[in-house]
């Protein structure tokens, strides 16, 4: 029989479809927002293999009715909208995207901090609120340096190392902490391993590239915020319950923080009365670490081949519970 395939969302680029077709039957939500919860129910009880976003929740009950499913391809590297020991008990294999967005959220990551730190954002809004009377003046809407300053990156998995190499051009001194220490990426690139608390206490920059888990979540809280310098910024293009949202506003607020610039959020999307919106020295984008067409085509189209090869009976390229094998064979 040809396994059927239920792709979540409409915005999926057709050369993602192209790569399923020929092995599966494909439907796709033909609606402009995601399946509600009734609709991912009934649609994944139906198939074989789902390619979903890290906005699907695939929990134990999604498993539960779907009892034909082979594979779950979540179009992201972040794979925390998934219960992954449900699937593995289930032997339901779950891929993700590494590597090919890595450049990009490197990117916007950079971006985000020269924006905080010289106040791009504030000062377009300067302009366009008719705030901007005299030509030039010496402190007007003045910011920070970041040449030769400290960047402290919590998390030195591919995106944070990616990070690293760019701000070398910068004359940064950069610190990381993670749970695993990479000696050669400190050789490479020129890096220093430190504890959290150190990373904290002694950067000009702290950006988070952590994958939320049980053990990050909250991991930059009150007591952590309270570590950092009055002139630092926080960046988090990762997952926003990294961060405690109310303790770091607190601090904003109180001008314990110089500034933040987040691309994620503990609820997204964001509410529009969200006390972060009333903050001057943050900024807020919608989740668009990856955004860019090239990385969002690559993204789509690896989704769609990890799911090809496991309907193949095949190892999927990026399998990211890889015991899924070790249980089906004890079973
Ligand atoms: C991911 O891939 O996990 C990102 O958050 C999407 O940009």
């Amino acid at each position: 029989m040809v396994p059927r395939v239920y792709v979540t969302s409409n915005e999926v680029p057709q050369s993602a479809l192209g790569i399923l077709k020929p092995v599966a039957q494909v439907r796709v939500n033909p609606r402009d927002k995601p399946p509600s919860r009734g609709e991912l129910l009934r649609e994944a009880a139906r198939v074989e293999g789902l390619l979903c976003l890290l906005t699907d929740r695939i929990d134990a009950r999604v498993m539960e009715r779907a009892k034909g499913l082979r594979v779950i391809g979540n179009m992201a590297v972040g794979y925390d909208n998934v219960e992954i020991d449900e699937a593995t008990n289930r032997g339901i294999m779950v891929t993700n995207t590494p590597g090919i967005l890595t450049e990009t959220v490197a990117d916007l990551t950079v971006g985000l901090m020269i924006a905080i730190a010289r106040r791009i954002v504030e000062a377009d809004r300067y302009v366009r609120r008719g705030r901007w009377k005299v030509r030039w003046s010496p402190m007007m809407m003045v910011g920070s340096d970041i040449t030769g300053k400290t960047l402290g990156i919590y998390g030195l998995g591919r995106i944070g190392l990616a990070v690293a190499k760019r701000v070398r051009g910068f004359g940064m001194k950069t610190v990381y902490y993670d749970n695993v220490r990479n000696q050669q990426a400190e050789r490479d690139h020129n890096l220093v391993f430190v504890t959290l608390d150190n990373l904290l206490e002694m950067s000009d920059f702290v950006t988070i590239h952590v994958p939320l888990t049980p053990e990050t979540r909250h991991s930059i809280g009150q007591k952590e915020l309270g570590l950092m310098k009055r002139s630092s910024f926080l960046i988090n293009t990762s997952r926003g319950a990294v961060v405690d949202e109310k303790a770091l506003y607190s601090a904003l607020a109180d001008k314990r923080l110089a500034g933040a610039a987040l691309d994620v959020f503990e609820k997204e999307p964001l509410a529009r009365d969200n006390p972060l919106t009333r903050l001057e020295n943050a900024i807020l984008l919608p989740h668009i670490g990856s955004a860019s067409a090239e990385t969002r085509v690559a993204m789509a189209e690896l989704a769609a081949r990890n799911i090809v090869a496991a309907l193949r009976g095949e190892t999927p390229p990026n399998l990211v519970n890889k015991q899924v094998f070790r249980l089906k064979c004890v079973r």
